[in-house]
């Protein structure tokens, strides 16, 4: 049985409602490495979401960042950020959501992206556009780079290598109007649907981090890819880069020109 879009959107809003609540309590940090923290308000939106899907929906499989994969039938697959922006979660930083998205038969069909602080829910269907809030939310209607706002992530365990992102980061300032780092790949690239932003690529991510943003970005008839401009943008290694289809491929030129550039 498949879920319905209601279905996860009260499931992140219930989450989200988790994190506003322990925001304030002993977040309990522990690092997964130098600079990637986890607190028990990640493990315990997980545990929420995670149970309810299981309840519901017994052979169904779970990706979700926490607790890794879990078993289940392939026909059904889910997609699970319990905060995305944990570290401006644990900085007090009021920028993070709860991501969860669903695909069916391999192709992501459901995703809701929420955001506890604004009390902002942007979800979509498949073939039935994207909405915040129940209204429909569209991509921005820029047609030049240098008249856009951008955005982006980068990876914190690859400084100093090429990949850090850095030289495309140079390059993007100068042809963007400006570039923004706002720390939650899913909210960026809700952003991006919304129009409020009008471009995102980041390098280095995991499919939790963009399987229900992607599709809500499509949704909002914009365009997304991995940073080589493939629509497979699931698969390993995962990448975005996602704008309006005027300036996203403006965007993947930028992306080729820093990799001829610098390799
Ligand atoms: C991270 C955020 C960040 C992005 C990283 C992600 P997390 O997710 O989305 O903006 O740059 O690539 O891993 O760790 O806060 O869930
Ligand atoms: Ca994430
Ligand atoms: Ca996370």
């Amino acid at each position: 049985m498949q879920p319905t879009l209601d279905f996860i959107k009260q499931l992140a809003i219930d989450a989200g409602k988790i994190l506003q609540d322990m925001a304030d309590g002993e977040l309990d940090i522990q690092h997964k490495s130098e600079k990637d923290l986890v607190t028990r308000v990640d493990r315990a939106s997980e545990d929420f979401i995670i149970g309810s899907i299981k309840k519901a929906f017994t052979d169904h499989t779970i990706n979700a960042e926490e607790s890794g994969h879990t078993s289940g039938t392939a026909e059904h697959q889910w997609f699970i950020d319990p905060i995305d922006g944990t570290l401006n979660y644990a900085h007090g930083v009021p920028f993070y959501c709860v991501s969860i998205a669903y695909a069916y038969l391999g192709e992501v069909t459901l995703g809701v992206v929420y955001d506890p602080v604004r009390q902002e829910c942007f979800s979509a269907e498949l073939g039935e556009g994207a909405h915040l809030n129940g209204k429909p939310i569209h991509v921005s209607s820029y047609e030049k780079l240098v008249d856009c706002m951008l955005s982006t992530g980068f990876p914190g365990n690859k400084w100093g290598e090429p990949d850090d992102n850095l030289h495309d980061f140079y390059h993007f300032s100068l042809a963007a109007q400006t570039v923004r780092r706002l720390g939650s790949a899913a909210l960026d690239l809700t952003y991006v649907a919304a129009g409020r932003l009008d471009g995102f690529w980041e390098k280095s991510v995991h499919n939790w981090d963009i399987a229900a943003a992607g599709l809500i970005v499509h949704e909002a008839g914009g365009v997304a890819t991995n940073v080589f401009g493939s629509s497979d943008y699931l698969k390993e290694p995962i990448s975005i880069a996602a704008a309006n289809p005027i300036i996203h491929p403006q965007i993947l030129e930028v992306l080729a020109k820093v990799r001829l550039e610098y390799s």
